[in-house]
């Protein structure tokens, strides 16, 4: 399994925009931070038109819903706007839709690979942290853990991880 390769799936159409979906569990808290953090740094790059950025959730429960207060504090103080984020569900459609899926947590992959409706889907999944460069290769599970059960600091922890793995993740999509 390559869920921690950096080399980064062909995509399904060429001349379509890099459809990059960024998946966690309740969709509140760590894909839509990594999403807006993403889309932030693409449009400061000037390849926001190049590459789509979408969130999903494994789980139903918030589907509608707006992030988690923490979450859409912490993303303001540090000078991004979480307004616009509605949660959604991820489903099968979403392989065919985005050419890279990125899992926050090893849970999160498996549960997106359960939904994989073939090799080539499996493929285009990665764990999220695979482009963190603090992260060595030994590491066989770099995941983004899961701040929604504890207190402020783990969602500064978490941003700061999501803001380094997404400078990382940018300049991989730009070298393609
Ligand atoms: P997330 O955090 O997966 O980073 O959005 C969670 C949010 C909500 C729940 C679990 C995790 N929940 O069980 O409702």
């Amino acid at each position: 399994m390559t869920l921690t390769t950096r080399q980064l799936p062909e995509p399904h159409r060429r001349g379509s925009p890099y459809g990059v979906a960024l998946v966690c569990l309740g969709n509140i808290c760590r894909s839509p931070m990594a999403a807006i953090v993403l889309r932030h740094r693409l449009d400061k790059e000037g390849l926001g038109d190049r590459v789509r950025v979408g969130s999903p959730g494994t789980g139903d429960w918030h589907v509608g819903q707006g992030m988690d207060e923490r979450a859409a504090g912490k993303l303001t103080e540090a000078g991004y706007d979480p307004s616009g984020h509605r949660a959604q569900t991820f489903d099968a459609s979403w392989f065919a839709r985005y050419d890279l899926i990125l899992a926050m947590d090893g849970s999160n992959a498996e549960d997106v690979l359960a939904l994989a409706p073939n090799e080539d889907a499996r493929s285009r999944v990665r764990l999220f942290r695979a482009f963190d460069p603090d992260v060595g290769d030994a590491v066989e599970m770099p995941e983004v853990p899961d701040p929604w059960y504890g207190g402020t600091d783990g969602f500064e922890e978490v941003l700061t991880m999501i803001e380094r793995t997404v400078g990382a993740l940018v300049a991989v999509l730009a070298d393609r």
